[in-house]
């Protein structure tokens, strides 16, 4: 098959926002508990933080980590994870009902995020709990001191406050299974109301209110524009969440999935702006991606577990090679998005349909799906190129026409470092991808890496880490006459670097 993409140094989406390649820690099954935390591990420090996974978040290049929830938000008291851990209470956690020993809390999770070299994004409980609250943590965490609840901070021996700019106004608050369920009304009102005082606090705080859980939501997108009707003002970004699954078995239907993903971002732009027009506003209201994932292999299995137990193995998702696929999919249908899109999580990133997995007492390994965005988190910075791709294709029940080959591009003027991701989703035809370069004629290809040839049910176990990994081909490719012609495997994902002349 042949395709190609053409780029125009003067057409971009727009600048990256780093916090594109945000992830999510829930207290949820084993991402806390002998996730990031394990004392007594080998590997752990004198906190309990477990070096190998630490060292493998830090590879990832996760700018912001989401915490505490997620469901689990919902009915957290988050006075019980802050001052001596002995004191500390063991609860319920209702969402995944389970037991919340309370070990790991708000100051163990700042401490934490220094180590990642990751700033937190925090969730209100806006469940079981409302303004009052949410000011309580806001002063707990961000008030320097001589007031009662920064004071308590500080009693805690944390004498220097968070600084926590970034706050999610709850979390999915339409679900049916969200302990405090809202109607569009209650939850617009709440979030303004919240945003309005947390705002009085701090001006410069960015807060995000809870859009659909996703598109298929009945409400949808009536909701985005009833809580958005209340809360424009107020909030900066507006939540979409989104899961994508091979149930069916069905691999074209599956990576088409990326398709939906830019369809579903496209109808939330429009709410939005519909309320923008409507209220004559002069501000865009940004969006924040802060779910996304492949999430299908364990669901069922899940909803049969036994209550009750502390750190049970849930959700534990085994990443097959073409998940890693589809994950590089919603990565390259994000950065076609950088205008509207700033923030974005990969939920999430240890145990929990994550990236990273740990074995208790044992080692910790990369999934499949940790590759393609470790390369877009590493690699894909700066500006993302507005192309044009023209590829054979086929038609998708749910979303239409898709091409097989599809692309991102991003560049780096400062470094002189452009990179093309690449994915060609046929399963059984190379694509033979002429990249134009407009603007770029001069520069040269350094670096091409391939996730390929694998299996698509294959899987990287904690025995076999190194099942799916990314080779270095020993040919980057040549540029001539502003164009690089490249081979792309079937069912591949590829990243091709670029360097500004000089800058090889
Ligand atoms: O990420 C797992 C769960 O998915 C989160 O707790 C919830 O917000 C979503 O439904």
């Amino acid at each position: 098959m042949k395709a190609s993409i053409t780029m125009d140094k003067a057409y971009t989406v727009g600048e990256i926002d780093e916090r594109l390649y945000g992830s999510f820690i829930e207290h949820l099954g084993r991402a806390v508990y002998t996730g990031i935390y394990e004392p007594g591990h080998p590997e752990a420090d004198e906190r309990g933080f477990r070096r190998d996974v630490l060292a493998l978040v830090r590879e990832l290049g996760v700018p912001l980590v989401r915490y505490p929830g997620g469901n689990f938000v919902c009915s957290y008291d988050w006075e019980d994870s802050v001052g001596p851990v002995e004191a500390r209470p063991k609860r319920l956690d209702l969402a995944w009902r389970s037991v919340e020993p309370n070990l790991f809390g708000l100051g163990e999770f700042i401490d934490w995020c220094s180590e990642a070299r990751a700033s937190p994004m925090m969730a209100l409980n806006l469940g079981t709990r409302g303004i009052g609250d949410a000011l309580r943590l806001l002063e707990y965490c961000n008030h320097p001191g001589g007031t009662r609840w920064s004071d308590l901070r500080r009693s805690h021996g944390r004498s220097e406050p968070y600084g926590i700019k970034l706050w999610c106004v709850g979390n999915e608050m339409d679900g049916p299974w969200q302990i405090g369920q809202k109607t569009a009304e209650e939850y617009g009102r709440l979030a303004y109301e919240t945003a309005k005082a947390m705002k009085r606090f701090d001006p410069s705080l960015e807060l995000v209110a809870c859009g659909s859980s996703f598109a298929e939501m009945p409400s949808f997108p009536d909701w985005e524009a009833t809580v958005l009707g209340h809360s424009y003002d107020e909030v900066d970004y507006l939540s979409l969440h989104s899961y994508y699954n091979n149930k069916a078995d069905d691999l074209a239907e599956f990576l088409a999935g990326s398709v939906g993903m830019g369809q579903f971002i496209d109808s939330v732009a429009s709410a939005c702006d519909f309320i923008k027009a409507k209220k004559r506003s002069r501000k865009t209201m940004m969006l924040s991606f802060d779910e996304w994932n492949v999430w299908y292999h364990t669901k069922a299995e899940d909803m049969n577990r036994d209550p009750w137990k502390l750190g049970p193995s849930l959700l534990e998702e085994s990443y097959t090679f073409e998940d890693a696929l589809a994950v590089g999919c919603l990565l390259i249908a994000l950065l076609r998005r950088v205008d509207r899109v700033k923030i974005a999580c990969l939920a999430q990133l240890v145990n929990v349909i994550a990236p990273i997995s740990t074995v208790p007492k044992g080692p910790a390994w990369r999934q499949s799906i940790f590759y393609p965005f470790l390369h877009a988190s590493r690699y894909g910075r700066g500006l993302s190129l507005d192309l044009r791709i023209s590829s054979p294709g086929y038609e998708s029940s749910r979303y239409g026409q898709v091409p097989y080959l599809d692309a991102a591009a991003t560049v780096d003027e400062g470094s002189g470092r452009m990179t093309i991701f690449a994915v060609n989703r046929s399963p059984e035809e190379r694509a033979e991808a002429e990249i134009r370069l407009g603007g770029y004629e001069d520069w040269s290809a350094v670096e091409r890496l391939e996730l390929a040839g694998a299996d698509p049910k294959a899987v990287n176990t904690a025995a076999m880490p190194g099942v799916i990994a990314p080779r270095r081909l020993a040919e980057a490719g040549r540029v001539e006459g502003g164009r690089l012609c490249l081979v792309l495997p079937p069912l591949s994902w590829s990243v091709i670097r670029l360097a500004a002349p000089g800058r090889g």
